[in-house]
């Protein structure tokens, strides 16, 4: 191996031994930089006589090439090294199953509710909201329960620790019943001078609260009352409307409902109302869905009406209950717990 053949072996070794693209260009400077070997042997032409000088310059120039070529041949290895490299770094498996994004769902309580108001709805009933935060007024006293009568004991409830216009302390609605008052007094007012009045057609679902917690209480439920006044409305609509809507609810005609005696100050006679399904997992057994009754005439007056021409009924479901009874849950506190595992199973 001549002495040219071995400067192309040395900086070939170099530069195969540089790590990085940085190193490379410092053995690069080492050959062809301005002090580099390869520069130093063209300067050396200089000294030779001309023929020598071109056959010796023909050879350097040579080596130059071959030079560059192992230096290019290394920039592309790092080069290529880099950027596979950094593909593995940025590596995306696609095989990989996807993350989902979760997607949400109506809670089967809010179920209940949509197939009470559309099955309502179809029945000609406005769906009314009102306050959870009710005056003693609406939540007893205009629902025929004076202060200190007995039968408030009936619903034991809380307390705000804010006193209504009348120096009475406000509550957390124990029933939806105050919806009646409320509906009825502005129905009332709306169509003062029409006569007759228009009839009222109401459900009022929404949130109520009392003392009371085990597996079939929660302090927190929902309720649903329903209203219907007029001049000939009886108890034959009521359960006509009623057995309908449980025929609607619970897609089946195949149950038996009874009327059974109770009490409410603000219904006059007042019935529990009881279905029993002839068949499928709860067939045979009687199960309260409803309180009800024929609205109690102070309660007609207190809405602002004469009680010997309107009369009508009322009544008063558990969504709650019925939301279980539908889907088979046996313990009223898994609605309200948000267990994502429970809740999951009704998207
Ligand atoms: N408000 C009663 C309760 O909560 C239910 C009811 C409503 C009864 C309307 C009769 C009429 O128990």
């Amino acid at each position: 191996m001549n002495d040219l053949d071995q400067l192309v072996s040395t900086a070939t070794a170099e530069f195969d031994a540089a790590p990085t693209p940085a190193e490379l260009e410092n053995a690069k400077a080492r050959f062809l930089g301005k002090g580099g070997r390869v520069t130093d042997l063209l300067k050396s032409l200089a000294a030779l006589p001309p023929d020598e000088k071109k056959r010796r310059g023909a050879e350097i120039n040579q080596v130059k090439a071959r030079i560059e070529a192992a230096l290019q041949a290394r920039r592309d290895h790092l080069a290529d090294a880099e950027l596979q490299a950094q593909l593995h770094a940025e590596s995306l498996d696609v095989t990989l199953p996807g993350r989902r994004r979760g997607t949400g769902g109506l809670h089967p309580v809010s179920r209940t509710l949509e197939r009470i108001e559309a099955i309502f709805g179809s029945m000609g009933f406005d769906v009314a909201d009102g306050p959870e935060i009710e005056t003693d007024w609406m939540n007893f006293t205009a629902l025929n329960s004076p202060k200190n009568h007995p039968a408030r004991s009936m619903q034991d409830t809380f307390y705000v620790d804010l006193k209504d216009a009348e120096g009475a302390w406000l509550n957390l609605r124990t029933h939806t019943s105050p919806m009646q008052v409320r509906y009825a007094m502005a129905h009332a007012s709306q169509h003062r001078g029409a006569d007759p009045m228009p009839e009222i057609r109401v459900i009022a679902p929404g949130r109520t609260y009392r003392v009371d917690s085990d597996a079939t209480h929660s302090p927190m439920f929902h309720q649903c009352e329903g209203l219907w006044i007029g001049e000939n409305v009886s108890f034959k609509d009521l359960k006509v409307v009623f057995a309908d809507f449980v025929r609607q609810f619970f897609e089946t005609a195949d149950f038996d409902m009874r009327f059974r005696p109770s009490f409410f100050p603000f219904t006059e006679p007042s019935a529990e109302i009881d279905i029993s399904f002839h068949s499928g997992p709860l067939a045979g057994r009687w199960l309260e869905v409803a309180g009800s009754g024929q609205v109690h005439p102070t309660v007609v007056r207190n809405f602002g009406l004469d009680p010997e021409r309107y009369i009508g009924f009322a009544f008063g479901m558990g969504p709650d209950r019925l939301t279980m009874l539908r889907y088979g849950i046996d313990d009223v506190r898994l609605l309200f717990e948000g267990d994502l595992r429970f809740l999951s199973q009704f998207r």
